[in-house]
């Protein structure tokens, strides 16, 4: 049946990532995500297994981690009864096509998908029906569409009985171990003519149990709006005494089931739906669709019905799912190689499914609940500057609202702008990196936009019971609405330029024993969570002395552009500026100072500002940022054997350096994260870069597996360093080939002009992803790569916006410049097609950009240069070795637009 497809392979069948692959059954922890802008979100394994929930309260399948995917057997299922009593799953979920797999008379059957939607085509030779299943959310309801089309592909006609059978779960993702029984008795569950019911009576919470309001419902209808003729609401009813979900007696015995208008209290439930037998000639098919959903307005069940009961509705609301989701997609790349352009269109949308999933929702993220970091959450919005820009702008300045004065953050954000959640416990955590990520969104959209007014936004800051940078609770706080006041009892704003220096000011002087900014809970890297008194992240130390330049550039560029002289600032802020360069050489005194600051900021504020001249604000930021550059790099350099060094990345807590060069290469220990930030932040010099470049290859790189590892095996359980220790090395942050820090050195490599050695990085990521022998994952790019090269956590990754990010500014080296457009490429000779082209189709100040590079002359990057460029056929000046489009041109031009650029 599906001969014509390779097997182990992604075939595409169009540009915008769409694929088939055959017999992804055969594949363990494959799972694909659809979901709606709503808050449905699900999971579909090719047996259709999988979850589905709005929220940590709501599930309405039960919820799965990843090893339940091949253990559970009560994920969606739609069964077949034959009139010579054969039985068989369209999803393979039986136990007698369990007993046939990895034989010959194993199903045949491929899973195509794209964007948010999956097909699972199932064929069985043997009882001579093929069943195609579709699954998708449309985009504005919480309902999952299951179209199934069966179809009689034997010679002798055949009459078939169907039965859809979902299993309810209706409750919190707590109740799973949490008295998951208890919960079962607060369920009433009822038939109606389309389908089942159910509605417990309330949400268990041993803290507060509430009345719930939401109802789950599963529905089903014939091709033509037929309603189902019988129902098996229950677990008990559905499976029978002694039965199972691969065996439901209700099935292989062919019982009645209960009509509509039954009550069923206090048991597990089941939308178990039996349609009327139906007669299939030799070739004929026919369709059924199963809606599966929560709502807290019944009214809606029946809208839903309505809207989507006939096939042909179905068909059309596909249509308009996918549209919508290949829409947003509109960055597309064209290169010599058709796999990594698919490859892109899936990192493209990653950000997308990170934005509806945050980093809780899919099988392999079985932790959190709900809600999105801080740094996931300005991290996303890289990405979405290019494809969503018009929100962003509300979007960054609502975020700011999330920095306390003291430059920490809230660290949870809910649903919705400016939602930020207090921590509940007032158990505080600080992640020293995350004052770091605010500028660099920022930063990148005021180039794209060239929007320097935004610096200039009052936006409130954030207060909760911790103070003092997590390291006290303030047991008389009470919360007014989660507000920094001042003392005249009004809510404090400050300008976005005050946060920004709130966040790196405080952060420059949070030193530890070596002078490099302490560790605290962690940085980046999650799993160094075991060093708070005495760590200290020297790879973060490199980030902030970088951001400390950028912030002065950036205050210089936004006086010049808007004209401006003097920069007003909460007084209390004076004491981080009332330095010189001596003090910074003190650990004691830049404690004092700090610590001075956050009494001032402890409770309500003065309010009053004061009028610092930009020149000064200027100076203080260079002239620290340049003490920091030299004092890291005069004191973390680590020389290896021949051209080889590299920067040391942390101490731990018992004050050691954590990085060290031995000759016996198994003892030498060596760390991206350091090297990447001391190449991003300017620490580094050229020279430097080059040994940093040979050192990463012979100590972390390993092509087969992704590239470059996070670091070298330590062989230590380092118990004053953080739990990676404790995980396998080569498994996430302990020694996992990372994406998201392998990008960022790409990234960074790019950026200091070395784009072989990032083009190296990023191809081997690519690489990697799209070897499904090897990764064996769906198109796009895991959260990391384990020590056998196995994608894990796909989908939802940071990695994915600085892939993309990386692509757009580096690669094709098409990015804002205070708001004008410039094309400065830095592509690889080999990603040139056949002809010699290579092209980029973008957004770019609301006009559409398709901008075409040709390389007649096939030269490797760095040997050529441009030679000239047109806009739409107009030849346009060279600016050196760059195109750039003043923002007045962009503002004239039509909606589409051709630039082509030749070397
Ligand atoms: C995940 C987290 C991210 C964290 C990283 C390393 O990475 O979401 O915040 O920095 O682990 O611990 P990601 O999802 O970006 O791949």
């Amino acid at each position: 049946m599906y001969k014509n497809i390779t097997s182990g392979k992604y075939e595409f069948l169009d540009d915008k990532g769409s694929f088939r692959i055959s017999k992804a059954e055969d594949t363990s922890y494959l799972y694909f995500p659809v979901a709606s802008e709503k808050g449905l979100k699900c999971s579909v394994t090719p047996n259709l297994g999988g979850d589905a929930m709005v929220n940590q309260e709501t599930f309405l399948l039960e919820p799965v981690s990843v090893e339940n995917l091949h253990n559970n057997k009560n994920g969606r299922n739609f069964w077949l009864y034959m009139d010579n009593g054969d039985v068989w799953s369209a999803v393979g979920t039986s136990a007698e096509q369990e007993s046939k797999k990895f034989t010959m008379e194993q199903d045949e059957s491929l899973v195509s998908a794209g964007f948010m939607w999956h097909t699972a085509t199932r064929t069985s030779n043997q009882y001579g029906v093929m069943a195609e299943i579709t699954s998708f959310v449309p985009v504005d309801l919480n309902a999952e569409v299951m179209s199934v089309t069966i179809k009689n592909i034997s010679a002798e006609a055949k009459v078939v009985a169907p039965i859809a059978a979902i299993p309810v779960f209706g409750r919190s993702a707590d109740n799973l171990r949490d008295h998951r029984n208890v919960t079962s008795m607060l369920h009433r569950i009822s038939t109606i003519e389309e389908g089942v019911l159910v509605k417990p009576t309330m949400s268990f919470d041993e803290k507060g149990h509430r009345l719930n309001n939401n109802t789950y419902f599963v529905l089903g209808f014939d091709e033509n709006g037929g309603k189902p003729e019988s129902f098996f609401p229950t677990v008990e009813s559905f499976i029978g005494e002694g039965g199972s979900f691969s065996k439901p007696r209700s099935v292989y015995r062919q019982e009645k089931g209960v009509s509509a208008g039954e009550k069923f209290d206090g048991v597990e439930a089941v939308g178990g739906l039996k349609f009327a037998k139906t007669n299939l000639a030799p070739g004929e098919s026919v369709s059924y669709t199963v809606l599966i959903g929560v709502t807290d307005d019944e009214a809606e069940i029946k809208a839903v019905a309505e809207r989507l009961s006939t096939k042909s509705a179905v068909d059309a609301e596909l249509e308009n799912t996918k549209k919508y989701w290949t829409n947003k997609v509109n960055v597309d790349v064209h290169t010599g190689n058709k796999e990594f352009d698919e490859f892109m269109e899936w990192v493209a949308f990653q950000p997308f499914l990170r934005r509806v999933y945050g980093c809780s929702f899919l099988p392999y993220h079985d932790y959190g609940r709900g809600g999105r970091g801080w740094r996931d959450l300005w991290q996303d919005c890289l990405a979405l500057l290019f494809m969503e820009p018009d929100d962003v702008r509300k979007m960054l300045v609502a975020n700011f609202g999330g920095v306390r004065m003291d430059g920490t953050n809230a660290t949870i954000i809910g649903d919705g702008l400016g939602n930020f959640i207090a921590d509940r416990n007032g158990i505080a955590r600080v992640w020293m990196d995350h004052a770091y990520w605010p500028l660099k969104t920022l930063l990148l959209y005021i180039h794209q936009s060239g929007d320097y007014e935004i610096l200039k936004e009052k936006v409130p800051y954030f207060k909760d019971s911790i103070v003092h940078r997590g390291n006290l609770v303030d047991k008389s706080f009470e919360t007014k609405g989660n507000y920094q006041y001042a003392e005249d009892g009004e809510v404090y704003k400050g300008s976005i330029i005050e946060h920004l220096l709130v966040q790196n000011l405080c952060a420059f002087y949070e030193v530890g024993e070596h002078n490099t900014l302490r560790l605290r809970g962690a940085d980046w890297n999650d799993a160094l969570d075991m060093a708070s008194k005495n760590g200290e992240s020297v790879a973060f130390s490199y980030a902030y002395a970088g951001s400390l330049k950028e912030l002065s550039m950036l205050i210089k560029q936004f006086s010049v552009s808007l004209g401006i002289d003097t920069i007003s600032i909460a007084s209390e802020l004076n004491t981080l500026l009332d330095s010189y360069v001596q003090l910074y050489d003190s650990v004691s005194q830049k404690k004092e100072l700090l610590e001075k600051y956050c009494k001032l900021v402890e409770g309500n504020i003065s309010g009053k500002q004061t009028a610092i001249p930009v020149s000064t604000l200027v100076t203080k930021l260079m002239e620290m940022s340049d003490w920091f550059t030299n004092h890291l790099n005069s004191q973390e350099w680590i020389s290896g054997e021949k051209n080889q060094g590299w920067f040391n990345s942390y101490y731990d807590d018992s004050c050691r350096r954590v990085e060290c060069f031995d000759a016996d290469d198994a003892k030498t220990r060596m760390m991206l994260t350091g090297q990447v930030f001391a190449i991003m932040g300017n620490v580094a010099t050229d020279e430097q870069v080059k040994s940093i470049a040979e050192a990463a290859d012979r100590y972390l790189y390993k092509e087969a597996i992704g590239g470059y590892r996070l670091n070298t095996n330590f062989n230590e359980v380092k118990m004053d360093f953080g739990r990676m220790f404790g995980f396998a090395y080569g498994e996430k942050e302990n020694g996992a080939v990372f994406s998201h820090m392998a990008v960022m050195y790409a990234n960074a490599l790019y950026h200091r002009g070395f784009a072989k050695e990032g083009h190296k990085a990023l191809k081997a990521l690519s690489d990697a992803s799209m070897n499904f022998n090897v990764s064996h994952m769906y198109p796009g790019i895991p959260e990391y790569f384990d020590a056998k090269g196995r994608g894990k956590y796909p989908y939802l990754t940071g990695a994915a916006s600085w892939y993309l990010l990386t692509m757009i500014t580096e690669v094709f080296g098409v990015k804002g410049e205070a708001g004008n457009l410039v094309i400065e490429p830095a592509l690889m000779k080999e990603q040139f097609d056949e002809e010699g082209k290579a092209s980029i189709a973008l957004n770019f100040a609301g006009k559409r950009f398709t901008i075409v590079f040709t390389n007649s002359s096939n030269s490797e990057v760095g040997e050529y240069s441009i030679k000239n460029a047109t806009l739409n056929g107009k030849e346009i000046a060279l600016d050196g070795a760059r195109v750039v489009i003043a923002r007045e041109i962009i503002e004239t031009l039509d909606d589409s637009n051709e630039i082509n650029v030749e070397f």
